[in-house]
């Protein structure tokens, strides 16, 4: 399979957790190369349900080594109870697991910060996961963050620490915020510190040196393109680069070496926090949520739901030039008689094909839809393309079209074993 991105290509949640843990059975090392904690994947193995927050879900097969990547931010106290959970359901973590040296670290006055600003915001509020996942790429940019590598100097740890807690200690404080106690700070960063040692290691010359003994390389995307600090509805965005170009930057590995771009997208549309959804809509949204389905992983929110928007889709191919799509969770149509699809947004007299930059623009545009009938029969069971209702299928075939790319896998359910390869 060569080496491969995947990509969120709507707003987070497409069920790439899933889909990554299907492609990881071809690859031998996966890696993570955006965001941080903020992302939660879901995988079931069995009646096993793991939702994995910072680890890349190929520690769950046997045999794969996982990266952490240098465009992640990692809260260094929720990775060790990440590993730790791991562990203790008899999950191996050790040599498969390699983290950055560059990766930037979250400390908790990055989520007082976050808190604090959403706080501050109001009604405007970005409607963030509050773990510091802003600030602490906030510090990156203004380079003054500390790093992975930081972190594991632990003679020098304490130093660097008190000088950073002091400077955003004041900045709380003038926020009206509670500042953060150093003590505490630095007695639960050090011995995170220690434990994360081991792993901790420059990855740069590591994924190279695996390439050229041949390894097949999977880049797990986190979030989605309309997330992304670049593309995505700014500033309703996280702030990394989810798009399939934040895999070279966020790992070291250079454009020419990627084979092949799969974008992941629900047979609808969701999304958790605030910020435009064009197609979003209330009998989708309590029709989904009242089947159980559509909370968050990582903050437990339900999620706002919708129509399935190509406009949306057909841009997300562009900036990531996907190649193959997965589309997940058809089974959550199985009940709907009518299915709409947005074609086009309407803004005044003006139309448009892709999502406007201005956030009001494109909070004001309305969907033009097309309808498409329902299969109205349930399809959790279906095990190949042919099982597939004839209605799902043109459903299916229309949406891949409408998005200009190859439909290869469809995803009937959260098993392994609900994934139709077409
Ligand atoms: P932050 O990444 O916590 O700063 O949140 C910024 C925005 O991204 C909010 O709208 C969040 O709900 C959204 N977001 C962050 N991570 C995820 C995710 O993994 N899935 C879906 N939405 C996310
Ligand atoms: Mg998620």
């Amino acid at each position: 399979m060569g080496n491969t991105i995947l990509v969120g290509a709507q707003w987070g949640d497409e069920g790439k957790g899933k889909i990554i843990d299907v492609l990881t059975e071809q690859a031998d090392v996966v890696v993570r190369y955006a965001g941080g904690n903020n992302a939660g994947h879901t995988v079931w193995v069995g009646r096993q349900k793991y939702v994995l927050h910072l680890i890349p879900s190929g520690i769950l097969r046997r045999g794969k080594l996982c990266v952490i990547g240098n465009g992640v931010v990692i809260d260094p106290l929720s990775l060790v109870a990440e590993i730790q959970g791991l562990q203790n359901i008899g999950v191996k973590v050790g040599r498969n697991l390699v983290i950055s040296e560059t990766a930037h670290v979250v400390f908790p006055y990055h989520r007082e910060l976050d808190a604090r600003r959403e706080l501050l915001h109001g009604k405007n509020k970005i409607g963030t996961t509050k773990r510091g996942i802003g600030p602490a790429y906030g510090d990156k940019v203004a380079r003054t963050g500390l790093r992975m590598g930081d972190l594991v100097d632990l003679d020098r740890l304490a130093e660097k620490v008190s000088a950073r807690v002091r400077e955003n200690n004041r900045l709380l404080k003038a926020l009206g915020a509670k500042p953060v106690v150093l003590k505490r700070v630095l007695a639960e960063y050090l011995q995170a510190g220690r434990f994360l040692k081991p792993f901790v290691t420059n990855t740069v010359p590591f994924l190279h040196g695996v390439m050229k003994r041949g390894a097949r390389l999977l880049f797990e995307g986190a979030q989605g393109t309309f997330l992304d600090l670049d593309h995505g509805t700014y500033p309703y965005v996280t702030s990394s680069n989810t798009t399939a170009g934040g895999a070279c930057t966020g790992s070291g590995v250079p454009p020419h070496r990627m084979d092949r771009v799969v974008g992941v997208m629900k047979a609808y549309t969701t999304r958790v926090g605030e910020g435009p959804l064009p197609t979003e809509n209330k009998e989708i949204s309590s029709l989904l949520h009242g089947m159980g389905r559509e909370f968050g992983a990582t903050t437990g929110r339900a999620r706002r739901c919708g129509w399935f928007d190509a406009v949306a889709t057909r841009e997300a191919a562009m900036v990531n030039g996907i190649d193959d799509l997965a589309i997940t969770n058809l089974d959550g149509l199985d009940t709907v008689a009518s299915i709409k699809v947005c074609i086009g947004y309407r803004h005044g007299k003006k139309r448009f094909q892709y999502l406007p930059s201005d956030i009001r623009t494109l909070s004001a545009c309305a969907p033009i839809y097309t309808e498409f009938a329902g299969w109205q029969t349930p399809t959790e069971r279906c095990k190949s393309w042919r099982e597939l209702p004839a209605n799902a299928r043109a459903y299916l075939k229309a949406i891949s079209e409408l998005t200009g790319a190859k439909l290869c896998i469809v995803s009937v359910g959260p098993g392994r074993e609900q994934t139709i390869f077409v």
